[in-house]
């Protein structure tokens, strides 16, 4: 469930109207509800209730400080993939204690930034990784938390640009190798090994794989313990999906997350820690765009509107689907059209949808792009020269601008011209 629903017509978040905030803000932006981040990060709390956790949310699916604030203030703590998402992090008030370092290219400066900083664990994804934050570690006299990331060689059954736990894929180090691995890590200087990392992929709408990923950590936490290790945490990634389509079968919920995750790992006396991205996020967030002209094409009609692929890549990358609805709520019974729904960005590829079914539109009318609040912001870029969008928090009914939509002067004049030409 989420708070952007139908009063008396228009389409609002929580109690602001959409069309409001487009007349103050201007049309296109990201505009996400404060009720459903909350709502959506305490369904993961709750459903870890009884076990010692932390849930850590991914904050590459929506970084805007005003989000992390949001979040930490309800007690969440941060997966981060970058130097640049740890400060933006502690900028936002996360204290270090509560942020965890995952991603397969560390590099020595974003190490020495965390530790310096203060930081939970860092999750290791590969040998040379480990060798190099031993040698960080050790130059800066700290002794730092770390996991290792395993690769269950498990079948996420999702988009294959998002899928992370074959052994074809990058991340981590394969379960085979553990055993030596973590015997290795013992070894070295500046790494206190508490526990094990996993995470097979994003957008999963089935569990069973999460349930064969988690029975081989358990399994290996113990082969582990046995081998001597002292394995206390275990971070089970994050990659619960959500809904994209309303008509589809509804995606499993935290709570039944948190039921697998209680059945596989929960008699180990663990702490648990998850990285739920995407579902706090998801559908805490639309883009509004509005229609600048319909197009008659040869054999179809095309929804020209002001947000491009640049905007909200995610159908131009993975052909995935977002629904598309008017501010207006169409009336009962209105005569449906059917859109190519483009952006004005030069190639094919700037087309959100073909052929879809939805209420008729005429230019100047506004719609809105559902369950864009993660993967969305975070992902745009300036592409053909269209400065980046602001993005609008509401909470109950008030809203405010989280992040301003740039000048042209500002977007242009970050470029030099060397004096030489
Ligand atoms: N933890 C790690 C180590 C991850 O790599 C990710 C996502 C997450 C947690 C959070 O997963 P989530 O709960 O959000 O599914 N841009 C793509 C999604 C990329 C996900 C990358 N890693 C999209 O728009 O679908």
């Amino acid at each position: 469930m989420d708070h952007f629903l139908y009063r008396d017509g228009m389409l609002c978040a929580e109690d602001v109207p959409l069309a409001e905030i487009a007349a103050s803000v201007g049309t296109p932006f990201y505009c996400y509800s404060a009720a459903t981040l909350t709502r959506h990060y305490k369904l993961f709390d709750e459903a870890l209730d009884g076990m010692e956790h932390l849930v850590c949310y991914a904050m590459k699916a929506n970084s805007n400080q005003a989000v992390l604030k949001l979040l930490g203030d309800l007690g969440a703590g941060m997966d981060v993939v970058s130097g640049g998402e740890y400060r933006r992090a502690r900028a936002a008030g996360i204290p270090g204690e509560r942020i965890v370092f995952s991603g397969v290219g560390k590099t020595e400066e974003e190490m020495q930034t965390a530790i310096e900083g203060g930081i939970r664990q860092f999750n290791i994804e590969s040998e040379p990784e480990m060798a190099r934050l031993s040698g960080v570690a050790a130059r800066l006299g700290a002794e730092v938390p770390v996991t290792i990331r395993v690769n269950p060689d498990v079948d996420a059954k999702t988009h294959e640009k998002i899928a992370t736990g074959k052994s074809e894929n990058k991340f981590g180090i394969p379960i085979s190798r553990a055993s030596a691995v973590y015997a290795q890590a013992a070894k070295l200087p500046g790494l206190k090994v508490i526990g094990i990392d996993v995470h097979i992929g994003s957008q999963l709408v089935d569990l069973d794989p999460f349930r064969l990923a988690f029975r081989k950590v358990a399994e290996l936490t113990e082969q582990l313990r046995a081998e001597g290790h002292e394995i206390s945490r275990l971070d089970l990634g994050g990659g619960l999906g959500i809904p994209y389509e309303r008509s589809n079968a509804d995606p499993p919920l935290p709570r039944d997350f948190g039921q697998v995750i209680r059945e596989e790992v929960g008699h180990l006396g663990c702490e648990i820690e998850i990285e739920p991205g995407r579902l706090i996020a998801g559908n805490a967030g639309v883009l509004v765009s509005e229609v600048i002209y319909v197009k008659e094409g040869e054999d179809r009609q095309f929804l020209i509107v002001d947000a491009a692929m640049n905007d909200l890549i995610r159908p131009a990358m993975y052909g995935a689907h977002h629904d598309i609805i008017p501010l207006n709520e169409p009336a009962p019974g209105a005569e449906p059209a059917r859109y190519d729904v483009v952006g004005p960005v030069c190639e094919s590829g700037d087309t959100f949808t073909k052929g879809r079914d939805m209420a008729a539109m005429a230019p100047g009318e506004l719609i809105a792009f559902r369950s864009a609040g993660a993967y969305g912001a975070v992902m745009a870029s300036e592409y053909n020269s269209r400065p980046m969008i602001p993005e609008v928090l509401v909470q109950k009914d008030q809203f405010a601008v989280i992040r301003a939509r740039p000048s042209f002067d500002e977007m242009i004049n970050r470029d030099t011209i060397p004096e030489w030409l």
